[in-house]
Order: C-alpha cells, then structure tokens, then sequence
C-alpha cells in the first residue's frame, strides 16, 4: 500500500542520515592536525615573534584565521598577524622588506617579501623534513586587526556546538578543496568564504535555528547606573548587559563572546543530525538562495543587492567592474561594504553552484554512506 511504502521510505532515510552522520565525524576526525603538528605551529609562531621583535621590540605576533578558528585540518598553513604596540612604528611595507632581509639572513626558510601587495605580507615556507613531513607554510602580515576579530567571532561559533558546527565546516572545506572550488585567485570562494556561507545556513536558513546571532544578541548595551543599583533584580537581560564586555576596537566589532554563559543558558531547538544539514546545506544553496538579487549576511540575514549598492546590472558600467566583483554576494561579518566573495567570477559561480547541484544530487540517490563521502570528495 502507498502508505507502507512511504514509511518504509523514512525509515530508509533515517537509516541513511544516522549511517552519514557517523561517516561524516569519523571522516573529519581523521583530518584534524595531530598534537605535534600544533606544538611545532606554536614552536614556529614563537621563533617568529622572537625575531620580530629585534626589529619593533613592542610587537606581538598572533595567529588568526583556520590554526585560530577551530577550523584547522591536517597540514593547513598558517596566517599570522604582526601587532606592533608603540605610537611610531615602521609601515606595513617596511616592516615586511626588513622582516624579508632578517629572516633570509638569520632562518631556512624560504621566504618571499610581498611589500606592494594590496595587504602586504612576508610569504614562508619550510620544506618537509622527518619531524615535519609536509612543512609548514606561513603568511605574516600586519595590524590586521578586523581579520583577528573575525577570526574570534568564528571560534565562537565553531565552540556553540563544536561537533555539528565542525564538522559540518571541516568537511565542507575539504570537499571544496578536492573539488577545486576554493581558489580566490582562479575566481571560486576562499575558505573563509565557505564558513560564512554555513554560518548564515544555521542562523538564518534553518528553522528553528541551530545557531544564535552573536552580532544582534539582545542587550548588547553598556551598563547603566540604574542596572548595578536594582537590588535582587538580576534579570537574564541585566547579567548580559554586565558581562557584554565593550568592543576591544570599534563599535561594529562588537558581538555577543561569553560563550560559557551562553552554553549555559542558550540550546538550540533544532535537533537536526549533522547529516541533515548538509543536505539541507547542499539543498539550499543549489536551489532556494537568491544568488542574483541576494547577499548573505551572518550579521543581518538575507539582503539585497540592491540595498548595499551590490546590485551586478545595473552598477556595472564600462568604467568599473562592479558586475563581475559581485555575482556572489557574502558580506563581511565586520567590514560590511566588503564582499568576500567580490573574486566569484562568472565562471566560478557557474562551478560552484554546479558543484552544490552535483552533491544534492549525490546525497538524493542514498547510496552507502563512505560510498557517498567517497564520491562526494572525488577529485
Ligand atoms: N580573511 C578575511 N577576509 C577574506 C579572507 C580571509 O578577513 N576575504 C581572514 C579571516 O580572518 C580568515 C583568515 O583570513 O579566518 C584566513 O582565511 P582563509 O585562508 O580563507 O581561511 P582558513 O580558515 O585559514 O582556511 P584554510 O585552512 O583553507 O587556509
Ligand atoms: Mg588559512
């Protein structure tokens, strides 16, 4: 009968998301950094900010970006920002030409001064030896502070719901990668791209959402006298006001980041297994997000191209190339006239959606789950 029929349907499916899910954690364990490789990461960082400092003695050297973000797989390079604390410091560029000279004089390894690049940056890398079997390579630039903040607005969400958040990006970056769709420079999506595209899925897409917005969490408001003098009345909205800490930099930095407290008091609704939101992920993003008129936003949801001046017809005039920078629209978390995505081009864009249908098409057949995996990744 047609209705024995569909429940043996759900079940199939049910035993197929549980089947994934397994599959998908048992996957991305296998790719997480082992222990030594982080301690020689850290080794390295230290060495660096040694040298650095015989150069500005005021520097800090911090590690941001996947080694940072709880986002790191296996052998992923390292992005390193140079914070130098006294009022008369070097420029970005002179910094990195004597950091350039220093480093090639005084360390093995190679390196390349980038000092006219847009940011400018030192470029390292080490070959790969016994104790470091795929080497390390290492980008350092310079009073990058928005990349460290959003560096630590992504930790907290990877810490929200570490096992479904994780893996989820994990496995989106490595099947990206093997799917060669995350190169900025050849016009896909950079990696940092991709998490903000599974970010904004599961604060703004998934309902009930998985994530809250940490960007618009209540009272986000300094502390006013008359709150700390209400004896007794230590309402939820008073205790956040109390520890919603000022913005170490500016203003629009400012997001919700006592992620203790949070756990504490914050659970999402959606029980949804991490194999049903990714094909929910895959489904949304081959079939039912706006890529023409729309941009996704972690801080405001979905807006439109229209009402950020990102609109691709009718801006792109023969005197600028605001069509092709914004085919793909995701802004910028923190620096909201930015589109992270401004190096999409057509033909990218024609790739990476033709990749997302591809998956939702892979997951719809429900074969074996690693026979998925397996395919799903296929270089
Ligand atoms: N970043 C940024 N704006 C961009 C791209 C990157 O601010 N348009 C910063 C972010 O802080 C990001 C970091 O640079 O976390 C590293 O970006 P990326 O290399 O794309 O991400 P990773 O997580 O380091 O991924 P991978 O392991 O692929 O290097
Ligand atoms: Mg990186």
């Amino acid at each position: 009968s047609p209705y024995n029929s569909q429940r043996r349907h759900a079940s199939k499916h049910r035993f197929f998301v549980v089947e994934l899910s397994q599959a998908l954690f048992d996957f991305v364990i296998r790719l997480l950094p082992t222990q030594e490789e982080m301690a020689v990461k850290e080794d390295v960082r230290k060495l660096l900010e040694r040298l650095i400092r015989t150069i500005e003695p005021d520097s800090r050297l911090l590690s941001f970006g996947s080694t940072a973000n709880g986002f790191s797989l296996r052998n992923s390079d390292m992005d390193l920002c140079c914070l130098i604390d006294s009022a008369e410091r070097l420029s970005a560029s002179d910094m990195v030409t004597m950091l350039g000279d220093l480093l090639e004089r005084e360390t093995k390894f190679h390196v390349k001064p980038l000092p006219h690049a847009r940011i400018p940056i030192v470029k390292l890398s080490l070959d790969p030896s016994p104790g470091l079997p795929h080497g390390i390579a290492c980008d350092i630039g310079f009073e990058n502070r928005l990349a460290l903040e959003n560096t630590r607005l992504l930790m907290c969400y990877a810490m929200i719901d570490p096992t479904r958040v994780r893996t989820l990006v994990l496995f989106l970056k490595v099947w990206s990668k093997r799917r060669n769709i995350n190169s900025p420079y050849k016009g896909t999506l950079s990696s940092y791209g991709y998490v903000l595209l599974v970010i904004y899925f599961l604060i703004h897409v998934k309902n009930p959402p998985v994530l809250p917005n940490l960007q618009q969490m209540p009272p986000l408001r300094p502390i006013s006298q008359e709150d700390t003098h209400i004896g007794g009345h230590n309402t939820w909205s008073v205790l956040l006001a109390f520890i919603a800490r000022e913005a170490s930099l500016t203003p629009r930095c400012r997001f919700f980041d006592d992620i203790e407290l949070l756990r504490q008091r914050w659970q999402s609704s959606n029980t949804d297994s991490v194999a049903d939101l990714l094909i929910d992920f895959f489904r949304y993003y081959s079939r039912d997000f706006t890529y023409n008129t729309g941009v996704a936003s972690i801080r405001g949801g979905l807006l439109k191209k229209d009402s950020k001046g990102w609109q691709n017809e009718l801006a792109a005039s023969r005197y600028n190339d605001s069509r092709e920078r914004n085919r793909f629209c995701i802004e910028d978390p923190f620096e909201i006239d930015f589109n992270v995505a401004r190096c999409v081009t057509k033909e990218g864009l024609y790739q990476i959606r033709g990749e997302f249908m591809r998956a939702s098409r892979i997951l719809a057949m429900r074969p074996r789950a690693l026979v998925t995996l397996a395919q799903l990744c296929e270089e």
